[in-house]
C-alpha cells in the first residue's frame, strides 16, 4: 500500500517538474526570440537611418551650394529633398515607437460607417496620382463594433497604403483601382482592400507579416503589416491575403463586433497570456 502511495506521489511530482521545465523552456525561447528581434531591429533601423542620412546630406549640399551661387532653383530643389528625408525619418521613428510601446487597448463602441469614412478620407488625401481610382463599397447597415479605434485605424491605413504603393509601383497598367469594402455578418465586421497593382509572388506572400520584411528598399520599413497583424490579433480578428503577381492583391480583415467580450471568454478558457 505504502509503495503504491509513494509511486503515485512520485508520478505527481515528476509531472509537476516536467510541466515546470516545459514552461521554463518556453519562456526562454520567447525571451530569445525577443532578443534576436531586438538585435535585428537595431541593425535594420541603423541601416535605414544611414540611407536616409545620406539623402539628407545630398539635400543639404544642394542648399549650401545654391546659396553660395545665389541659385534659388537649386536651393529649392535641395530644400525639397531635405523635407522629404525628414518626413521619412519621422515616419520610421513613429512606426518603431508604435511597435516598441506596450499598450493597453482602449475599447470604444464605434460606428462602423463613420469610422470607415474617416479611414477612407485619409487615404484619399494621400493619393497623389490621378491614375488611381479609390472606390468605397460600404454596407450601410454595418452598425457598430467595439475596438480601439486608434489602433484599427492605423492597421487599416497600413494595408491601404500598401495598396496605393502597389498601384504606383505597377507600370504594366495604365489605370489602377483600389476598392475599400466594408460589410458585416452575424459576428464580424469584414473589411476588404482590393487593388490591381503589382501583386505578390509566393515568397512575398509567405513573408509579408514578418518584422522588417520589405521589397521596397529604402522606401519601405517592413513594419506596416507586422504591426497591423499584431493589432488585429489583439482584437481577436484575422487577416487573409490572396494575390497574384501582375494582377493585384486582396486583403480581408475580420474583426469581431464584440471584441472585448470575445477576448474575455477566450482568456477564461485559456491561460492568461500577456498581450505584447
Ligand atoms: N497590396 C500589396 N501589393 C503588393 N505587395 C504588397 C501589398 N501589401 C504588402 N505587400 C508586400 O509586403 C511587404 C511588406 O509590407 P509592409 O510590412 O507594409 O512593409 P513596407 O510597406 O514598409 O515594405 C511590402 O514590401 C510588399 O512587398
Ligand atoms: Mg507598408
Amino acid at each position: 500500500m505504502k509503495r503504491a502511495c509513494d509511486k503515485i506521489h512520485m508520478r505527481k511530482k515528476l509531472r509537476e517538474y516536467t510541466e515546470n521545465l516545459e514552461r521554463l523552456i518556453k519562456e526562454k525561447s520567447e525571451l530569445q526570440s525577443h532578443l534576436s528581434s531586438l538585435g535585428l531591429m537595431i541593425g535594420s533601423v541603423s541601416h535605414g537611418i544611414k540611407g536616409l542620412l545620406t539623402g539628407l546630406d545630398g539635400g543639404m549640399y544642394q542648399v549650401e551650394s545654391g546659396f553660395s551661387k545665389e541659385n534659388s532653383l537649386q536651393i529649392e530643389e535641395g530644400w525639397n529633398i531635405v523635407k522629404l528625408m525628414v518626413e521619412r525619418i519621422r515616419k520610421m521613428v513613429l512606426d518603431i515607437l508604435y511597435y516598441a510601446k506596450e499598450r493597453n487597448l482602449n475599447w470604444e463602441n464605434v460606428d462602423v460607417l463613420s469610422f470607415a469614412e474617416e479611414v477612407a478620407m485619409v487615404v484619399e488625401r494621400n493619393i497623389s496620382s490621378g491614375n488611381i481610382e479609390f472606390i468605397r463599397d460600404f454596407d450601410a447597415s454595418a452598425g457598430k463594433f467595439e475596438i480601439d479605434s486608434g489602433c484599427i485605424h492605423s492597421a487599416l491605413i497600413n494595408i491601404l497604403e500598401n495598396a496605393v504603393d502597389a498601384c504606383i509601383r505597377d507600370k504594366s497598367k495604365e489605370r489602377h483601382q483600389i476598392i475599400f469594402k466594408v460589410a458585416s455578418d452575424e459576428k464580424n465586421i469584414n473589411f476588404e482592400v482590393c487593388d490591381n497593382g503589382t501583386g505578390m509572388d509566393m515568397e512575398t506572400r509567405e513573408k509579408l507579416f514578418t518584422l522588417f520584411f520589405s521589397t521596397k528598399g529604402t522606401r519601405g520599413t517592413g513594419l506596416g503589416l507586422f504591426i497591423s497583424n499584431k493589432i488585429i490579433q489583439q482584437h481577436g480578428g484575422s487577416i487573409k491575403v490572396s494575390s497574384l503577381p501582375g494582377q493585384g492583391s486582396k486583403f480581408t480583415i475580420s474583426i469581431p463586433k464584440k471584441t472585448s467580450e470575445f477576448l474575455k471568454e477566450r482568456s477564461e478558457t485559456e491561460p492568461q497570456k500577456p498581450v505584447k
